[in-house]
């Protein structure tokens, strides 16, 4: 595995907001991010681990559901008073969720919607007052949103929504000089697919994703935490509007 950035310094002194920032992929950038000297901020629906990775980080923490948008505004609304001017806004919270077609009740489809696409597109329309100028945002998708994964039907209509408002937020962003970017994961190892499943389905997800992902094995949250880090440095001064696939190359190499 590729050894982590800690002696970097990209986000010295840099205000960093983590939407869902207390497990898998958000944790992981929380941990990156502070390790590159980011004033962090996260937000998260469970109290305990959110409590945790802001003592493990250094950041503050505000319990927030995404889906409220109330919640959320004032999250932000607070998190902007705390750290001032935000320079990257990180919009990772997500949920999943698989039914075929035939059985998508509205409750369901509400429930993935809300979070994933209504909650998120509502937690940058909140942000953006807060945002600095030249700053960034970047979006968790997912390779779902492309691909004809049966059952997925919910989730990938939210995330390929989402991927719309990526690209018309970046457009309207222009003359304020900030990016907005999409990393869209493939499947990574994280509490996201083994949530209510029992332990042997979770090894057989494993072996399946081992055969299906042509790197031969699901990511870890490091390493699309890494995609993420890197769209919403300075690095990535010249890409604006880009949906990053993190995938092991499922998309562009099955
Ligand atoms: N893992 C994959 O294979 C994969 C593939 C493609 C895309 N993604 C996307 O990657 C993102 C991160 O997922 P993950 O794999 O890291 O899953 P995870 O381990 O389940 O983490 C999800 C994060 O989002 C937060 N969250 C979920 N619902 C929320 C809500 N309503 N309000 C506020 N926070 C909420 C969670 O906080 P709480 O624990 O407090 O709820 C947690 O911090 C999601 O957008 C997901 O759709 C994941």
């Amino acid at each position: 595995m590729p050894t982590p950035c800690s002696d970097r310094t990209r986000f010295a002194g840099k205000a960093v907001v983590i939407l869902g920032g207390n497990a898998g992929i958000g944790l992981a950038a929380a941990r990156l991010f502070a390790g590159e000297g980011a004033m962090l901020a996260l937000t998260g629906r469970n109290a305990e681990t959110l409590a945790a990775a802001g003592d493990e980080t250094g950041a503050i923490t505000h319990v927030a559901d995404m889906g409220d948008v109330a919640a959320s505004t004032a999250a932000l609304t607070a998190i902007g008073a705390a750290l001032g001017p935000i320079d990257v806004l990180f919009v990772n919270a997500g949920v999943g969720g698989f039914a075929p077609v035939a059985e998508v009740s509205q409750a369901f489809w509400d429930g993935i919607h809300d979070v994933n696409l209504r909650g998120a597109f509502f937690a940058i329309q909140a942000a953006l007052p807060l945002l600095r100028d030249g700053g960034a945002i970047v979006v968790t998708g997912s390779i779902g949103s492309v691909a004809a994964v049966p059952g997925n039907v919910a989730y990938a209509a939210a995330k390929a929504g989402l991927r719309a408002v990526v690209r018309i937020v970046a457009k309207e962003l222009l003359p304020r000089g900030i990016r907005v970017n999409m990393i869209s994961p493939g499947p990574t190892d994280t509490e996201i697919f083994k949530r209510d499943a029992a332990p042997a389905d979770v090894a057989a997800m494993r072996s399946m994703f081992a055969d299906v992902v042509p790197i031969g094995r699901m990511g870890s949250s490091e390493e699309v935490a890494r995609a993420a880090l890197f769209l919403a440095s300075t690095e990535a001064s010249f890409i604006n509007g880009v949906d990053l696939y993190v995938d092991g190359g499922c998309l562009e190499l099955s």
